[in-house]
């Protein structure tokens, strides 16, 4: 299978079992933009979760926030996004599609796909700036004055809140703060699914140090972030460290990685670690007339704290999840099923559905004694009832959706079989075990 044919599986599947869905879709779609459906809801809540806990119930000196889309224009002016927020921008002024200058190389053109844009007879303008930021208007007035920006990044709303919620928490110089929220960038080259989009979700936590212990902080998240990727399931051959060398480093920046993960489009930034410096809480004292500093109480002086930021899409983290989960595999019984069993191998505290509970039959005391399961598991965790088809069949669905475990109840009364995802072993459990024995394997 090409890396083209397997993104286009696991669209497919996304689309069809209610991960992903195109935004608009009735009226054509709009590009670029996406809606989450059930079961997308479900695994993009796990990842934000998770991410939670690991940055802030693991770290007593990182503290939540959620600021606001809308901010005042001028942390956009401070923070250096109006003048540098932006990409080259080409046309072709035959077939009028727009590339991005510095991707001209790895671009198609829209109406000859196999060959580069300029080598089709097509006439390219000169390169020009494009801000990438979405502008819209507060009031009833839509003139400059009235001007707002849709955040590019959710991190300067946690900058400019640092004082707040420091003070507010009572926390000392090192400390955190962890943000989740939507972001807006009017990407030129948006595309392979939810990786690039124009409205997204980040999770950025942004920790303030003193100058010279910067780079051992630096050092540290680094390793913390990597460690959460594992964590949450993904191979460890798929990911990898990448360096920004002189020419990707902004101005300010002292040092920054991208965690990439191999996705079939390549080798990808799931992630960014960002030395920040102390330029932000810099331009915010300048640009707003305020003091954004600390005392030291040992060295009796004031000074502003070094930041550094890590960075990672609750989108792409998604999709990452989806891409490295999805498997096929051929087993018996494909024929009956209608091809290779498709199973996404989300690691089980990952898993958007833990559990499909299913009678053998459509028949009492079948349907009374598994509704009865599926009441009592439901509490715990997301659990699916499903009693139609076959039992091949449904065990095939909830291969797609990644489900663990399927309990299967049948006519013995001395228990109901369990059936693991990936081994397709099946064990017998009482009935008044199951909650332990899920227990154990989902929660510890
Ligand atoms: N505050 C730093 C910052 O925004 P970034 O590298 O531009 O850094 C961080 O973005 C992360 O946000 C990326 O690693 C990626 O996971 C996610 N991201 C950025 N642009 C995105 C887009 N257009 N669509 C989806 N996710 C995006």
């Amino acid at each position: 299978m090409s890396d083209r044919e397997l993104m286009a599986k696991i669209v497919s599947l996304a689309k069809r079992r209610g991960f992903i869905f195109q935004s608009s879709e009735v009226y054509g779609g709009l590009n670029s933009c996406y809606d989450y459906g059930p079961l997308g809801v479900e695994l993009k809540n796990r990842v934000k979760e998770l991410w939670m806990n690991a940055m802030v119930r693991e770290h007593e000196n990182i503290k939540p926030l959620d600021s606001s889309i809308l901010m005042h224009p001028k942390i956009w002016e401070a923070s250096g996004h109006v003048a540098n927020f932006s990409d080259p921008l080409i046309d072709c002024k035959t077939c009028k599609a727009r590339f991005r200058a510095d991707q001209l190389e790895s671009s198609v053109c829209g109406q000859k796909p196999s060959k580069k844009p300029g080598e089709c007879d097509g006439e390219l303008t000169p390169p020009r700036n494009f801000n990438l930021m979405f502008k819209t208007f507060m009031g009833p007035l839509e003139d400059a004055s009235a001007q707002v920006y849709l955040r590019p990044e959710t991190a300067q709303g946690i900058y400019v809140n640092f004082l707040n919620v420091m003070n507010a928490s009572r926390q000392k110089i090192p400390f955190g703060i962890a943000q989740i929220g939507k972001a807006f960038r009017n990407e030129i080259n948006p595309g392979n699914f939810v990786f690039r989009m124009r409205e997204f979700e980040q999770m950025e936590m942004q920790y303030f140090v003193k100058e010279g212990t910067d780079m051992e902080a630096f050092e540290f998240w680094k390793e913390k972030r990597i460690q959460w990727h594992y964590s949450i399931g993904l191979k460890k051959n798929k990911l990898q460290f990448h360096q920004h060398g002189p020419k990707e480093l902004a101005h300010y920046a002292k040092a920054a990685f991208d965690i990439q993960y191999e996705f079939p489009f390549g080798w990808q930034e799931i992630e960014g670690v960002h030395h920040r410096s102390d330029f932000d809480l810099k331009q915010h004292e300048k640009f707003s007339g305020k003091k954004l500093a600390v005392f030291d109480q040992e060295a009796k002086t004031s000074y502003v704290p070094f930041i550094i930021e890590t960075s990672v899409g609750a989108d792409r983290a998604t999709l990452t999840l989806l891409v490295d989960a999805y498997d096929e595999e051929v087993v018996q019984g494909d024929a009956e099923e209608g091809g290779p069993r498709v199973v996404l191998r989300f690691a089980p505290h990952v898993a958007p559905v833990k559990i499909g509970i299913l009678p053998l039959m459509k028949k009492e005391p079948l349907v009374e004694r598994s509704r009865k399961i599926f009441e009592t598991l439901r509490k715990h965790w997301n659990v699916e009832y499903d009693e139609s088809a076959s039992i091949g069949k449904r065990y095939r669905r909830l291969d797609e959706v990644g489900a663990p475990f399927a309990v299967t109840v049948d006519f013995e009364t001395d228990g109901v079989t369990i059936r693991e995802r990936d081994s397709m072993k099946q064990s017998r459990v009482a009935d008044s075990q199951l909650l332990a024995w899920f227990q154990e394997r989902l929660e510890t």
